[in-house]
């Protein structure tokens, strides 16, 4: 696994209840037989999910799933600023150290997610954002926070989802954020350096998602971005690394592997690593049998990932969960199938049996083992 160091020197609930149309079991023997977090590591590669520490505490085979297979984690909500500073004088950080102490007992590094996000603003602080924006809010919180778990994480996403060129700004930045609103683009740069301040060695991510698609909003929003990091570069802000979220939607938008490639080469060239942060398969208006719905998000997956996997500087890939079961893609209204079955876009299914999926998975990583002949 990579290490922190090695990295800088190298430069459910809601789910659960619906009644279930779950499909045929699938088994995937590379994945059933061995944990993904070996097949990644052998590669030179990580492989980590996002938990949930409800989740975990409620369900034993999740959390021996999640012991089995991940060799990094990250809370899907535990370190976002709604759950963390509830009031200006109260820190909640019992479920980030829950977790935190779950990874150690497994072994797994852990990331911490994230600093800054516009959809994770306590009222209390879109109040304060809005009539009377202090810097400090960024500094202060992010000294607190990242200071508290210095040397533990791997990294941090420290900012979430600045580009959103749909809101119409000529530079493409999310110009409806609260952050943006009250700072401009400086947001970023008090963010990262505070983060760096807080934690020396930590590697800071800037943190996107719809990267992929191949589609004029697409390239729109590949553009903004690359812009984004140019101007942040220039400015000497402290970052080390991408975060590619990379919730795929086959069935929705098209993708082309030449142009995520070149778009990964924009980013490695730039200096930058590169980690899949949040990989899952929205299946929403694929076919309907299960079969054959698994066989497509399967070769979505290869598709995207021999890309991401193929670019030297990429790290590895985390999936936004493990198993169908507790997938935000079944919460989630826009990508919730009608007659409420799960998503079946995680490795796992409702059982925890793998899926093609997981082969895929496996598959990539071992491409990128396997010398180039
Ligand atoms: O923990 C509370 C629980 O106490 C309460 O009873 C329940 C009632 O709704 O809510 C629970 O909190 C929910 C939390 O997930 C834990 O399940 C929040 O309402 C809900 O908003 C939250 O959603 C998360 C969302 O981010 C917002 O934080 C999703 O699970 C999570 O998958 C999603 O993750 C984001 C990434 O951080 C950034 N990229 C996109 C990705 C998907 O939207």
């Amino acid at each position: 696994m990579l290490s922190r160091r090695n990295f800088i020197s190298a430069a459910a609930t809601m789910a659960a209840a619906l009644p279930l149309r779950t499909g045929p079991a699938f088994g995937a023997e590379t994945s059933a037989t061995r944990p993904l977090k070996d097949i990644a590591k052998e590669a030179g590669l990580l492989y980590g999910a996002a938990i949930d520490s409800r989740v975990l505490r409620q369900d034993p085979a999740l959390a021996a799933l999640v012991a089995r297979e991940a060799g990094i984690v990250v809370a899907e909500s535990e370190t976002k600023r709604g759950t963390v500073q509830p009031s200006p004088s109260r820190y909640n950080f019992a479920p980030t150290d829950e977790l935190l102490r779950v990874a150690g007992r497994n072994s797994q590094d852990m990331r911490g997610h994230t600093l800054i996000w516009h959809e994770s603003v306590p009222p209390w602080l879109s109040q304060s954002l809005s009539e009377a924006p202090k810097e400090s809010l960024i500094t202060d919180y992010i000294k607190v926070v990242a200071g508290r778990y210095r040397g533990r994480f791997h990294s941090w996403d420290v900012v979430n989802e600045p580009v959103a060129p749909d809101d119409g700004a000529a530079d493409g930045m999310r110009i409806s954020s609260p952050w943006q609103k009250a700072f401009g683009e400086n947001y970023i740069d008090l963010a990262f350096h505070s983060a760096r301040e807080a934690d020396p060695d930590a590697p800071l991510f800037l943190n996107e998602l719809n990267l992929e698609p191949d589609v004029r909003w697409g390239e729109k929003r590949r553009k903004a971005f690359l812009n984004l990091l140019d101007r942040l570069i220039k400015r000497n802000v402290p970052i080390n690394g991408i975060g590619i979220e990379a919730h795929i939607k086959p069935f929705r938008f098209a993708y082309t592997q030449d142009v995520f490639s070149s778009f990964l080469n924009e980013l490695s060239s730039r200096g930058l690593k590169i980690l899949i942060t949040e990989f899952d398969v929205a299946d929403i208006e694929g076919p309907a049998d299960p079969a054959e719905r698994d066989k497509l998000v399967a070769e979505a997956a290869t598709s995207f990932l021999d890309v991401a996997f193929a670019n030297q500087a990429t790290l590895g890939c985390l999936t936004w969960g493990l198993s169908d079961k507790y997938s935000w893609l079944s919460r989630y209204k826009d990508y919730q199938w009608p007659d409420r079955q799960l998503s079946r876009g995680l490795p796992f299914d409702y059982k925890m049996d793998a899926k093609p999926l997981a082969a895929a998975i496996a598959q990539a990583y071992q491409k990128r083992t396997q010398p180039k002949g």
